[in-house]
């Protein structure tokens, strides 16, 4: 009974597993490359996808296209589990068109994206597209412009993470740069506007495709990617990982995660990290990984202007947003692209409820021709911005410098911080004591008979006056200054006293951040 329409749904079932066909699979596993499915079941928990329009098929009949048709047309959708809780999944084949997207296949992108919408939960994009479907002609590019425009509302709603996993050219780079993050994969992935050839007859440069657009490239040069790994297993993992310190969606909170261990202990290690010379560096990695839970540290933008530290970790098993300059880089010094980085993570943790932890040490904004003509003013602006909109409990630790403008900027009480602590070796001041020295008391360093003697006192006069957290904490703009091995147990009270936080910014549509 039903034995011929059983048999014609297994047949059918077989074939949309095969994409574009056996040889061309081989052909994606020489380049190193799993096909959409393998990397489906990697990044999902096991047996927990359930796929959406495996038998979707393309509407098109030009160039022959009527004759190639392929079930589930280039992306396989559907949605599943990862650590036990929802995701969303789409997963491009580029073994049908070289995942090239067409009107069919957008649809069925969008699809996932409306359920993703109405469930709330996070979607994620894998990526390995040719872009649009050149035969599909201005149907494909409304096809991507759907999926922006559902990027963009769903964007602060749902965690969006997209990962590269081949050559994503034209409008298959414009979606993942509107999500939460990207990820690509080292040698494998590569992302532009437009390829080395058009490159090429347009401006006569010569470059390659991994100098182009390559993992390294996006990560160091331009910061387009936030992750790469060596390989897509890893990239996969990578996301899995990611998800663990967000919440589904905007209206809930990250997930916490059991913490065992003495919540009240001291870290002495941290009494010895900042250096006697207040000129030399140090490496605020360590710092972030003393006080957070154990190995619960995941950076994000790593490449990327290395003079400020974000990433996520737990403390006592809650997520939180960590935000930190980097003395080991550039002396931790603000910058158009630290600044934009930032910025970046500050909104995306204030969009999913994750609470942010700022470490300071900052001895201003990187002066120069460069980046004032780059646009520091309007850049070190947005986070700025970013500090000052967020609503999410924020914790400050000013653990050495923090000068001028720049301290303005890196969370302090005056922008909406709920705590700020400094170590006693803190130094909150507007500039260095040379510089103060050299302007304030220029004439009576000029006429004294030795200049350089009547520099050093006034120098010395001024590290006395201000080189400290005191005439801070005098005014209550840093509420206590504690010794570094409380750090830990501070900040888990600092956040629990927090934690029902509840801020609302004045009705707007919305604001209007320095681009
Ligand atoms: C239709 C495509 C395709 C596309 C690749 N294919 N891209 N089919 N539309 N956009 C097909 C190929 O014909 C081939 O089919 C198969 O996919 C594999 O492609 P290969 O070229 O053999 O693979 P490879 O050598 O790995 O090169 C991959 C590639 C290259 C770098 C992606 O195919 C390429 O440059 N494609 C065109 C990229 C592009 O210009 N896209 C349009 C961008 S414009 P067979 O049958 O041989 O297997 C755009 C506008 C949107 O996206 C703008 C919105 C803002």
């Amino acid at each position: 009974m039903h034995e011929k329409a059983f048999d014609k749904l297994r047949d059918k079932n077989e074939k949309a597993l095969l994409g574009g066909g056996e040889d061309r699979i081989k052909s994606q596993h020489k380049k190193g490359k799993l096909t959409a499915r393998e990397r489906i079941e990697l990044l999902l928990d096991k047996g927990s996808f359930e796929e959406i329009g495996k038998f979707v098929t393309h509407r098109s009949h030009e160039f022959g296209l009527e004759k190639q048709k392929f079930l589930g047309d280039g992306v396989v959708t559907g949605y599943g589990k990862i650590n036990g809780r929802l995701v969303y999944v789409f997963s491009q084949d580029f073994t049908v068109f070289g995942g090239s997207l067409s009107e069919t296949h957008a649809e069925k992108i969008c699809k996932i994206m409306d359920l993703a919408m109405k469930n709330g939960a996070p979607v994620i994009g894998l990526n390995d597209s040719g872009g649009a479907r050149i035969q599909e002609g201005v149907v494909s590019l409304g096809g991507y412009a759907d999926i922006f425009y559902r990027n963009t509302i769903a964007s602060g709603v749902i965690p969006q993470i997209s990962a590269i996993m081949g050559p994503c050219a034209g409008g298959a780079v414009y979606s993942p740069a509107i999500t939460d993050f990207v990820h690509m994969v080292e040698n494998t992935s590569y992302m532009f506007v437009t390829g080395p050839n058009v490159v090429k007859t347009v401006t006569h440069e010569d470059v390659t495709l991994e100098e182009l657009g390559g993992a390294s490239t996006h990560a160091a040069k331009s910061g387009v990617t936030q992750f790469t790994a060596p390989n897509e297993v890893a990239i996969l993992e990578q996301i899995r990982q990611l998800l663990s310190y967000m919440p589904q969606n905007c209206e809930e909170d990250a997930p916490v995660y059991a913490f065992e261990g003495d919540l009240g202990v001291k870290i002495p290690e941290l009494n010895t990290i900042i250096p006697e010379n207040p000129n030399q560096p140090y490496d605020i990695k360590e710092v972030i990984e003393l006080v957070v839970d154990q190995g619960s540290f995941m950076e994000v933008h790593k490449d990327f202007a290395e003079n400020i530290v974000v990433g996520f970790a737990r403390l006592g098993g809650r997520s939180l947003g960590i935000i930190a300059n980097q003395p080991a880089s550039l002396a931790g010094v603000l910058d158009i692209n630290s600044s934009r980085k930032g910025a970046r993570f500050v909104r995306f943790c204030d969009s999913f409820n994750i609470p942010l932890l700022v470490f300071e040490d900052v001895p201003g904004f990187l002066p120069g021709t460069d980046q004032e003509w780059n646009g520091i003013i309007s850049n070190g602006a947005k986070l700025l911005y970013a500090f000052c909109e967020a609503t999410v409990p924020r914790v400050t630790v000013i653990t050495r410098k923090a000068y001028g403008g720049a301290y303005d900027v890196m969370n302090s009480k005056h922008i909406g911080a709920d705590m700020n602590y400094a170590w006693p070796m803190a130094e909150i001041a507007v500039m260095g004591a040379k510089g103060a020295a050299e302007i304030i008391f220029r004439n009576e360093i000029q006429e004294a008979e030795d200049s350089q003697a009547k520099l050093d006192e006034k120098v010395a006069e001024y590290t006395h006056k201000f080189a400290n957290p005191y005439r801070a904490a005098a005014r209550g703009f840093v509420d206590e200054v504690i010794m570094p091995e409380d750090t830990r147990a501070k900040l888990i009270r600092a956040f629990e006293m927090t934690q029902n936080k509840a801020e609302k910014l004045p009705r707007k549509k919305h604001g209007n951040i320095p681009l």
